[in-house]
């Protein structure tokens, strides 16, 4: 990176450089470089210094990697970044959908798109630029806030769906990320297929591979519906789009449905088994049980106002029963499975 001021202090720096996503940079460039044929044709939309950009072209299997900003001072950045690092970036500077909508049969193998907040008006336009058929969409998400419920007017307008506060908030904002994404991607009959997702610190990331297939749009689609938490005993309902309401838990309660949102898999367990480039990350997400949502320990606690068994422990239990569990990286209090409600509880305390 060259020297710029303020560059440790993102609110204060002249052009944004946040080195806590680094992490997400190293995932990325793994990522790519490992899924990506060579000479793969990448887009940084919002590339901001260029570092992102910049990895990528130092890192993988000799793409052809362009960055773009709206903002002069970036593009200088981006260019002196390139220089430092010995590497070919095709740099433009243009507004990020008049550059998908200028660029639309440029067909990217790959575009990345990493805003401030919300890449959701970006996304349309990408899919008129993007490779309908493996090509790989990367969204970052850092309005975290819109997505996993604390502010549903917000979460509407921009994605569309309702989303109700739960104890597996994160779960959802990611989830919702993903099928905003897929309804997109649906207007081109393009299906998307997670490849990999995860939640950290103030964002959600999801790589997200196009298939051109209007039956498989429709069968992605179909693995949509809706859930809701019993805000009374915390039992969890899911049901899929065209089924009927849900709306009174066991206990009486009435329910507040969230959705519409994507209920399948949100990363490609056998593409991540077989990487040859490792990251625990990949492992941790992996080892979990392939399932939507996660019960949380201490608020279960809280309402039954007992102190939950060791994690361990709970997950053998239910295994043992002939259910599938584990924990989750959402929560270190989140215990994944699909084992009934009672069975749950009577394993747990
Ligand atoms: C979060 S920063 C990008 C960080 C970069 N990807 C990285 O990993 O370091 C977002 C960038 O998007 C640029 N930007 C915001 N709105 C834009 C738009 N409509 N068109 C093009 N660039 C835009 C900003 O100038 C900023 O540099
Ligand atoms: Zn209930």
């Amino acid at each position: 990176m060259p020297r710029q001021e303020g560059l440790d202090d993102p609110a204060h720096a002249l052009v944004f450089y946040n080195p806590k996503m680094s992490y997400d940079r190293d995932i990325s460039a793994l990522l790519l470089r490992q899924y990506l044929p060579n000479r793969a044709k990448v887009l940084d939309l919002l590339s901001g210094t260029g570092s992102r950009a910049t990895r990528y072209a130092v890192e993988g299997n000799d793409f052809e990697v362009w960055a773009n900003d709206v903002q002069p001072s970036a593009v200088k950045l981006i260019e002196k970044n390139a220089d430092l690092n010995k590497v070919n970036l095709k740099i433009s500077n243009e507004e990020a959908n008049d550059f998908l909508t200028g660029h639309r049969r440029e067909y990217f193998d790959c575009i990345d798109i990493d805003p401030f907040g919300s890449p959701g008006k970006f996304t349309f336009n990408a899919f008129r630029a993007l490779k309908s058929n493996n090509g790989l969409l990367c969204l970052t998400a850092t309005d975290i806030g819109s997505l996993s419920g604390t502010f549903q007017n917000a979460c509407y307008r921009k994605y569309g769906s309702v989303v109700h506060k739960t104890s597996f908030a994160h779960e959802l904002g990611l989830r919702l990320l993903i099928t905003y994404a897929m309804r997109e991607a649906a207007k081109f009959n393009i299906a998307l297929e997670p490849l990999f997702s995860y939640h950290r610190l103030h964002y959600y990331r999801v790589f997200l591979k196009t298939v051109d297939s209007r039956k498989r749009t429709d069968e992605k689609i179909e693995q949509q519906g809706f859930v809701a938490e019993c805000e009374k005993c915390l039992r969890q309902h899911t049901r899929g789009l065209y089924s009927s309401a849900l709306s009174t838990c066991k206990c009486g309660n009435q329910l507040k449905c969230s959705g519409p949102i994507y209920l399948g898999g949100t990363y490609d367990s056998d593409f991540l088994k077989n990487l040859t480039y490792k990251h625990t990350l990949f492992e941790k997400i992996n080892s979990e049980a392939h399932l939507p949502f996660y019960y949380d320990l201490h608020e279960l606690g809280k309402f039954l106002n007992k102190k939950n068994k060791q994690k361990s422990v709970i997950v053998k239990a239910i295994q043992a029963n002939g259910f599938h569990a584990s924990g989750t990286l959402f929560s270190g209090y989140g215990i994944k499975t699909d084992a009934p409600y009672d069975v749950l509880l009577k394993c747990a305390f």
